[in-house]
């Protein structure tokens, strides 16, 4: 159906590149046993939910196994064989991470995931913060970027302010110039929002926090998993994202942080491994990044971590949003047949492999996500539907939640394509 749909455009070509990429996707899917699943009796898995969190690869699986199987042990502790190699593989992992994003080992903190991280930056701020001081974060905020900042605000007097949108797509830069000012201490905005897909302008934001002295936190959840970063290059003080939405296990994350800015900081966890001198009285605190990984860390997870990273770096993170990009693009446009079907967020060169949607009846009026999604669950379809923990951006966009379906580097066209034909007779039995 896919081959024959592109061969009929009438480009040989295309049909060649497109076989190819066909039989790469393939591959690479032979490494996901997951996917092989049948949900329901005699209906194969089509899993579109990658932006709530990815399937592992095999090579990640047998990481973890063989750490359980052949060198468990606690790090930076035991002077024994087993803990010595624990500790160097759970250390490569970091180095791995480190040159994934381009920054200094010293720079990535290994937590549980995105929302840890950016409870770590709010914390730290504490210190920073006095009353009449303000915060800036954005109109698309995940919750995760959004509470720990109201509750920093609250309790140090500080004020929470907004950078505006633009027709729900995109973030203004206008607003962004105008609300950060000499009084801001901290800029946090997500690099991708995980409802509209926005790809916003880091790099742009990032200069005018600079100019005014204040630090800036990215939420990474959406993007370090689908795009090429360089953290240096970004000019950025911190970035928070999740193992779990990359290939990794769950329970596993990173803050990547300046080297300068974590020096002064606060830790957000106190204990062991993260100390250097401990008297009854005081305790000072350990190199970079330790000081910041209070306790016995997750091994399993950090190493599992690293080695998703090297599956990532294989493919290359060029090809892994080129595939997403054209997942997306080509969902952006069989959608746009569909007069039952609204799409939310930008163009498909300004957003990665999101698509936030709902569905209405001939009469106009909305199916429910929820039932969508049943539906769809009903055919072997996993999407996600709900307010994707953005309800304040549901609430100024006037919908009670949307459908979101969500690439990674195995999905393929012909999965949209099914996904579609279901979406229609769902259409039909609500009619
Ligand atoms: C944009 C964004 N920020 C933060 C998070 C929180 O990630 P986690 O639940 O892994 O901490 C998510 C999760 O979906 C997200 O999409």
């Amino acid at each position: 159906m896919y081959h024959f749909t592109l061969y009929l455009k009438g480009s040989f070509y295309i049909y060649m590149v497109a076989s190819m990429d066909e039989a790469y996707i393939n591959e690479i899917r032979k490494d996901f046993p997951i996917l092989e699943t049948k949900v329901r009796e005699g209906v194969p898995l089509i899993y579109l939910d990658n932006a709530a969190t990815t399937q592992k690869p095999r090579q990640v699986i047998d990481a973890i196994s063989e750490y359980y199987l052949k060198y468990n042990a606690n790090v930076h502790r035991g002077i024994h064989a087993l803990s010595e190699i624990a500790s160097e593989k759970y250390e490569d992992a970091h180095s791995k991470v480190a040159k994934f994003l381009n920054a200094k080992f010293s720079e990535i903190v290994f937590t549980k995931n995105t929302t840890e991280g950016l409870n770590l930056v709010a914390h730290g701020l504490r210190n920073l913060l006095s009353r009449g001081d303000e915060i800036v974060v954005t109109r698309m905020e995940h919750h995760s970027n959004l509470v720990p900042f109201q509750i920093v605000a609250k309790e140090t007097g500080a004020v929470l302010k907004f950078i505006e949108m633009e027709d729900f797509e995109k973030l203004d830069l206008n607003s962004a110039e105008k609300v950060i000012t000499d009084k801001t201490k901290l800029v946090s905005i997500p690099h991708m929002s995980n409802v509209l897909g926005t790809i916003n302008p880091v790099k742009e934001i990032a200069q005018i926090a600079k100019e005014h002295d204040a630090l800036m936190l990215v939420d990474g959840a959406q993007s370090v998993p689908h795009l090429k970063i360089d953290f240096k290059n970004l000019g950025i003080d911190f970035l928070s994202f999740s193992g779990h939405k990359m290939l990794a296990p769950m329970g596993i994350g990173g803050l990547v942080g300046r080297e300068e800015v974590l020096a002064n900081y606060e830790p957000l966890l106190y204990g062991g491994e993260m100390i250097r001198n401990v008297d009854y009285d005081i305790a000072t605190w350990n190199d970079l990044p330790w000081k910041f990984e209070a306790g016995t860390p997750n091994v399993s997870g950090g190493i599992g971590l690293g080695v998703a990273v090297d599956y990532l770096q294989n493919i290359g993170m060029d090809k892994v949003h080129q595939i997403e990009y054209e997942l997306t693009k080509y969902t952006l446009d069989r959608f746009e047949e569909l007069d039952f079907v609204k799409v939310y967020g930008p163009d498909a060169e300004h957003r990665g492999g999101v698509v936030s949607f709902n569905v209405y009846n001939d009469s106009g009026q909305l199916i429910h996500p929820h039932d969508v999604s049943t539906l769809l669950d009903e055919n072997g379809i996993a999407i996600r539907a709900g307010h994707h923990c953005a309800q304040p951006l549901m609430k100024s966009m006037h919908i009670p939640a949307t459908n979101r379906i969500s690439f990674y580097i195995y999905n393929t066209k012909a999965e949209v394509d099914r996904t579609i034909e279901v979406l229609k007779q769902i259409k039909d039995i609500f009619n």
